[in-house]
């Protein structure tokens, strides 16, 4: 029986075969494994039809496309209006003042932050990138630009009118534009143009001080050089500041 079923197995290795011969009905069971092989074949195409179709990769997204036509809202939009009042995230503009340099309509004179180096420096920046071309680096409105040909020329910064402008008309002309001069509203940040405004109020001070100003215990450091001159050979020398407190002294 066991040497039987090893040579029948031996002969097609097939279980089922093997199976068959020993219950002598070979026939019948070689017609049934044939079937099954037939049913696992179908099973397993279908199986591949099926599955193949059903595949739904990343490109194919179920989602509405911008103004896509939508049979779920009666309106027929797939947008939905946005809900009255709505402010986007880092839009919201509350402190007035700081957006429009205004209070209720009346320019205000003061700055909405602290002014420390680093926003004079910042504004110091912004003004010769922005600003500079037509109105000169030191605001007088010599800049390049009107050298060449711009219609108009930019008043001085450092005329009475604008010595005593506010604050918050500095930055309404940059948020604004104001006459010939184009608003710089998109290109600078209101945060830089408060800094540019604390700028041109330094530039200001700068060309219009005195003496006064300067702190106590501060020597005003632009005392012209004192020369020792030359033979006419020889190049004019500088003194230099012991020297010259020696001689004050004797
Ligand atoms: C393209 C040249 C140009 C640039 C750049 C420019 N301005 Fe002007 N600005 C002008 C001209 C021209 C006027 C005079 C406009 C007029 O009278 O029609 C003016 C006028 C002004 C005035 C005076 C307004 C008044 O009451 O007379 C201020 C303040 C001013 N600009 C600030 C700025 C600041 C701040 C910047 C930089 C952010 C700037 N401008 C950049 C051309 C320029």
């Amino acid at each position: 029986m066991q040497s039987l079923r090893q040579s029948a197995r031996g002969d097609s290795g097939c279980h089922i075969l093997a199976h068959c011969q020993l219950s002598g009905a070979y026939r019948c069971c070689a017609r049934k494994g044939r079937n099954v092989a037939i049913a696992v074949l179908a099973l397993s195409l279908t199986a591949i039809a099926l599955f193949s179709g059903c595949r739904l990769d990343m490109h194919v997204q179920p989602k509405q496309n911008p103004f896509e036509r939508s049979a779920f809202f009666s309106d027929q939009r797939s947008e939905r209006p946005l809900v009255e009042g709505t402010v986007a995230r880092g839009q919201l503009r509350a402190d007035t003042y700081f957006y429009t340099g205004r209070i209720g309509g009346t320019l205000g004179d003061y700055m909405p932050f602290p002014v420390t180096k680093d926003v004079l420096e910042r504004g110091r920046e912004r003004f010769n990138i922005y600003c500079s071309p037509c109105h000169s680096l030191l605001g007088d409105g010599n800049g390049f630009v009107p050298s060449r040909g711009f219609s108009r020329k930019p008043p001085s910064y450092h005329i009475p009118r604008l010595r005593n402008a506010p604050l918050g008309y500095f930055f309404d002309v940059m948020t604004n534009g104001f006459g010939i001069m184009p608003d710089y509203r998109s290109q600078i940040e209101p945060e830089d143009r408060w800094k540019i405004v604390a700028y041109i109020r330094a530039l200001q001070l700068s060309q219009n001080a005195t003496a006064a100003d300067v702190p106590a215990g501060q020597a005003v450091p632009s005392q012209p050089p004192r020369l020792q001159l030359g033979s006419g050979a020889t190049l004019p020398v500088i003194e230099s500041a012991t020297a010259r407190q020696a001689e004050e002294q004797k």
